[in-house]
């Protein structure tokens, strides 16, 4: 069984191969009939554990772009409710002949937890703070659209680096692929130890912004934090807040990226947002194209003895 558990266990050379297939994907979603019948053989189940937006929708659109037969699952109004293990509920949806998971959950380690378990491709979407893979792959890929490249480029990712899955993702897709990763937001914020993973960290947005060519914003995850980490979102923005007066007042230009959901006004202003250099919506139209890579050498895998992880 091969699975894309976290980029933690993949290789920069199958991250390479991901965006290749991942170019060609986008070009057919450009296309007045953005279909292609490659897993028309396959049936995809979304498992959603928690709230999600854009890697829902995303996955969906991609698994229908490649011709899969689709089932969406929601804890909320499933039998979840009433006491039904995860594993459980995972071998009931097998037992339809469901061929690969798309799996978020907030417990960090459920999507290796299954892989133990079952029988099946699993697709991480995202568990609780530990890695959000697919994520840090669009992030990757939209830089490398941007820059031609990433090696030797100045990545920073501001904000709750402490409870962001998306930050240990991009910082293994990003220092696997050369890139120069630097962790910025209040000490609180950032975790003991993360230099070990060959990233810097500072406390001075400006600083960080004079050194970077992109900069990931990253939003306050509330719902993950039992105590608080700064004195109020307030004093937080007026700190590690994006603004396009900042943002005019440097040197140079960088570009913008934002996993989403954004909070305008928090970590990030309408304004720059939505202004020239963010690149935060053409993320968004990445995820479909790299997610379809993602699915399609996983099903790939089942075909030939290649190992993605
Ligand atoms: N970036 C991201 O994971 O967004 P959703 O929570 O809306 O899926």
């Amino acid at each position: 069984m091969y699975h894309l558990l976290g980029i933690k266990y993949i290789s920069e050379e199958n991250i390479n191969d991901i965006f290749q297939a991942a170019e060609n994907f986008k070009e057919v979603i450009h296309r007045p009939i953005k279909k292609v019948p490659s897993l028309r053989d396959m049936t995809i189940a979304n498992l959603f554990f928690e709230n999600s937006t854009r890697t829902r929708i995303s996955f969906e659109l991609a698994e229908k772009r490649l011709s899969a037969d689709v089932i969406n699952f929601s804890a909320s109004g499933s039998s979840v409710k009433k006491g039904e293990t995860l594993l459980d509920t995972v071998n009931n949806i097998l037992a339809m002949q469901v061929d690969m998971i798309v799996i978020r959950h907030s417990v960090p380690g459920a999507p290796v937890y299954l892989s133990k378990h079952i029988k099946a491709h699993i697709i991480n979407a995202g568990d609780g703070t530990h890695e959000h893979p697919t994520q840090a792959l669009l992030d990757g890929f939209s830089l490398k659209e941007k820059f031609g490249t990433l090696k030797g480029l100045n990545v920073a990712i501001v904000g709750d680096i402490l409870h962001s899955r998306v930050a240990l993702s991009n910082i293994f897709a990003l220092k696997k692929c050369g890139a120069n990763v630097r962790l910025c937001g209040p000490p609180t914020l950032i975790p003991a130890h993360i230099t070990e993973l060959g990233v810097t960290v500072s406390h001075n947005l400006r600083e960080t912004l004079e050194w970077c060519d992109a900069v990931n914003m990253l939003r306050i995850q509330m719902e993950r934090q039992n105590i608080r980490y700064f004195p109020s979102l307030r004093e937080y923005s007026m700190q590690y807040g994006l603004t396009l007066p900042l943002l005019e007042s440097l040197k140079k230009e960088i570009v913008i990226l934002h996993p989403g959901p954004i909070n305008r006004g928090v970590e990030i202003s309408g304004e720059v947002a939505d202004c020239s250099n963010s690149i935060i919506l053409n993320q968004v139209e990445n995820g479909v194209a790299v997610r379809m890579a993602v699915l399609y050498l996983l099903a790939q895998a089942n075909k030939t003895t290649q190992k993605v992880s």
